[in-house]
């Protein structure tokens, strides 16, 4: 009797944590009005990835709060083969920007990667370098540069190497470059297109276009053709592996961990300038509060996280003004630098009775960098860029969008450099087989705009989406590099032996843009361009990771610049656009964040 009320008595006083709640909720009275060590909002990319790692000490406590709901045994988040059938959905924002163009993202347990594309490509290695450069120099300890990132990305990592039937349709990778022990799934598909096309899309692209094949990307040298893998278990055949699935599946008996779903995070407690906790609710309903004993650690992305700070009264002062919001802390970058990629698919027919042999997602990718890029386009990219890089800066100030005309030099000339100087590829060509128009294609976008933009607050209703201007275009350089891109991809086609598996291009097609012996006009590109391009859905820089000079919201520590106990993780802290999809290198920044 004694010895058990004994260690009943030293369980409760070692165990906090039994106190509070856990596991996945809906039930806000559970949370309201606690205490937790770190409330986390958003339970996406960031969220998970930090949630998993803080909560795997026992004594400490973690609150996620989560908009959308768990929708992980959903086929539309679970089954990449119906990619693109959760859009405009409950589970997706959709959020109108400029230009008539939605930008979309996951509103679910995962966030966008429950319902991206599952392409898993990591950058090269100098822009990794640069994140360092536009904090200054401070490298963070060592985490704000290739080899930190480096160590982050090979941390999520969890992948298997092409078997053999995958490697016949031409898969490849070199083991060194990745850890098969981490949380994320990363592989190849079962069925992996194993008709001649994507291999041929690799020779073409290799031996007349001045980019060069590579067996495996992912060391930092990723200016090349490859097959790439996806983020998809090979535990769980094919599904898909989200940040839902690989860090929280695993660790949700975790008595230490809750997630209040279908709950918006309304606005960021203060006391002073330190964040104490998070109001939240619902649309049109009350509002209630949960605290935070150490800190508030906001991953809503990088559209929602900038209005998540204005709203709170962190953010450029003239808009909190008008607005009638009290100022909590001046950071007048807060939803400034927003950067946005714009794509446009080129479509040929195939050949009667081709088979693609296999279902996607598609897997081999091209990054031409500027010499690349110059082997099949007359335009002097790097003298447009020299000649114009001032006038940019001053139009993105003039716009709102940086924080002063010699922070955007500043930043403008570090992208010149990796631009220019570094080999950063400069447009995604994306092989598709089965888009557009149920043939094959190339997804081109361009990579590193230096056009700017922004995402503002209109209204102190915390449910109403945010004025979002990505100004796409505003800086021509963007158009003439997607202009450079598209001829290329045209010419791609028009080259054997992918030409002998296709009749005839129907998107543009030689109508809309004829062709004039040499892919096409400029004029003729420009217009289809404009008039049919779509965003790709990866916004990031609206809460920079850079010095308070060049107009940044967090510093290397990821802490909020001018406030107390916040802290961001998610695509707004990326200062500059990779020439990657986001999701690996976010891993990667989320597990330091997570480390630190
Ligand atoms: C359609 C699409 C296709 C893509 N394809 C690829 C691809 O193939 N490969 C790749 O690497 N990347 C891809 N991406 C990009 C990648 O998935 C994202 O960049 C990444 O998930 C962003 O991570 P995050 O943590 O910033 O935000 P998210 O992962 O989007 O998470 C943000 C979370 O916060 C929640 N939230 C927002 N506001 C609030 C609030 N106020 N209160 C509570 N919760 C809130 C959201 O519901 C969401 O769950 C794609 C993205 C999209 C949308
Ligand atoms: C980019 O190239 C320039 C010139 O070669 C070099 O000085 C600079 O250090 C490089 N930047 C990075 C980030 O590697
Ligand atoms: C692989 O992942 C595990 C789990 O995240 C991690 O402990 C290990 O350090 C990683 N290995 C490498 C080489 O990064
Ligand atoms: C592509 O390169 C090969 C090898 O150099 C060459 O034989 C072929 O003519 C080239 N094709 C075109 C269209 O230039
Ligand atoms: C906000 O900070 C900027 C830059 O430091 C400064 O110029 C401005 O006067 C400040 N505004 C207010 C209202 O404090």
């Amino acid at each position: 009797m004694i010895r058990s009320s004994a260690l009943l008595l030293s369980l409760s006083s070692l165990l906090p944590s039994a106190l509070a709640v856990s596991g996945l909720l809906t039930d806000r009275s559970q949370v309201s009005g606690q205490t937790f060590d770190y409330v986390i909002v958003g339970g996406g990319l960031g969220g998970l990835v930090v949630a998993n790692r803080l909560s795997e000490n026992p004594d400490t406590t973690v609150l996620v709060i989560e908009a959308g709901s768990d929708n992980r045994d959903d086929p539309r988040v679970y089954d990449p083969y119906q990619y693109s059938v959760a859009f405009n959905t409950e589970l997706d924002w959709n959020w109108p920007s400029s230009q008539g163009r939605y930008i979309k993202g996951g509103k679910t347990l995962g966030g966008s990667t429950s319902i991206n594309g599952l392409a898993q490509t990591r950058g090269q290695k100098a822009q990794y370098d640069s994140l360092s450069t536009f904090l200054g120099g401070n490298d963070g300890n060592g985490y704000w540069n290739w080899d930190g990132m480096y160590f982050g990305m090979l941390k999520s990592e969890g992948f298997s190497a092409p078997n053999d039937q995958q490697k016949d349709a031409g898969a490849s990778s070199n083991p060194a470059y990745h850890n098969t022990s981490g949380p994320l799934q990363v592989t190849y598909p079962d069925e992996i297109f194993h008709g001649p096309q994507q291999k041929y899309f690799k020779e073409v692209v290799s031996t007349n276009f001045s980019v060069a094949a590579s067996p495996d990307a992912d060391d930092g040298n990723a200016n090349v053709v490859a097959f790439h893998p996806n983020t998809m278990s090979w535990q769980d055949s094919d599904h898909r592996s989200s940040s839902a699935t690989a860090y929280y599946s695993p660790v949700s008996e975790r008595s230490n961990l809750a997630i209040l779903l279908q709950h918006q995070a309304t606005k960021i407690q203060f006391d002073g300038n330190k964040a104490t906790g998070i109001e939240f609710g619902t649309s049109g309903g009350d509002r209630y509060t949960v605290n935070a004993g150490k800190e508030v650690i906001v991953s809503a992305g990088a559209i929602q996280t900038p209005a998540l700070l204005q709203l709170s009264g962190v953010g450029d002062p003239a808009l909190l003004n008008n607005l009638g919001i009290n100022l909590v802390a001046n950071v007048s970058g807060v939803g400034k630098n927003l950067q946005e990629q714009t794509m446009n698919s080129v479509g040929w027919t195939p050949v009667d009775g081709f088979d693609f042999e296999g279902r996607g997602p598609s897997d081999c990718i091209a990054y031409p960098d500027l010499l690349g890029i110059s082997s099949s386009s007359n335009n002097d990219i790097a003298s447009i860029i020299s000649d114009n890089i001032a006038q940019y800066a001053q139009d993105a100030y003039d716009a709102g969008a940086v924080v002063s005309v010699e922070a955007a030099n500043a930043i403008f000339a570090i992208q010149q450099g990796l631009m220019v100087n570094n080999n950063s590829g400069l447009v995604e060509a994306f092989f598709d087989s089965g888009f557009p128009n149920g043939g094959l294609g190339i997804d081109l976008w361009q990579l590193l705009p230096f056009s700017r933009g922004t995402v503002q607050i209109t209204s102190t209703d915390p449910f109403t989406y945010p004025s979002i201007d990505p100004r796409y275009f505003a800086a021509d350089v963007d158009l003439k590099i997607q202009i450079a891109g598209l001829r290329m991809a045209r010419k791609i086609f028009q080259t054997a032996p992918l030409r002998s598996i296709v009749t005839e291009e129907n998107a543009p097609g030689y109508d809309a843009v004829p062709e004039n012996g040499d892919g096409g006009s400029d004029d003729d590109w420009s217009k289809w361009i404009i008039d049919g391009f779509s965003s790709v859905h990866h916004p990031i820089a609206t809460c920079s990771m850079m010095s308070e000079e060049l107009g940044g919201v967090v510093g290397a520590d990821l802490k909020v610049y001018n406030t107390e106990s916040l802290r961001i993780v998610d695509a707004s802290v990326l200062p500059i656009q990779f020439s990657a999809h986001l999701s690996a290198t976010l891993y990667g920044l989320a597990e330091n964040a997570a480390d630190m």
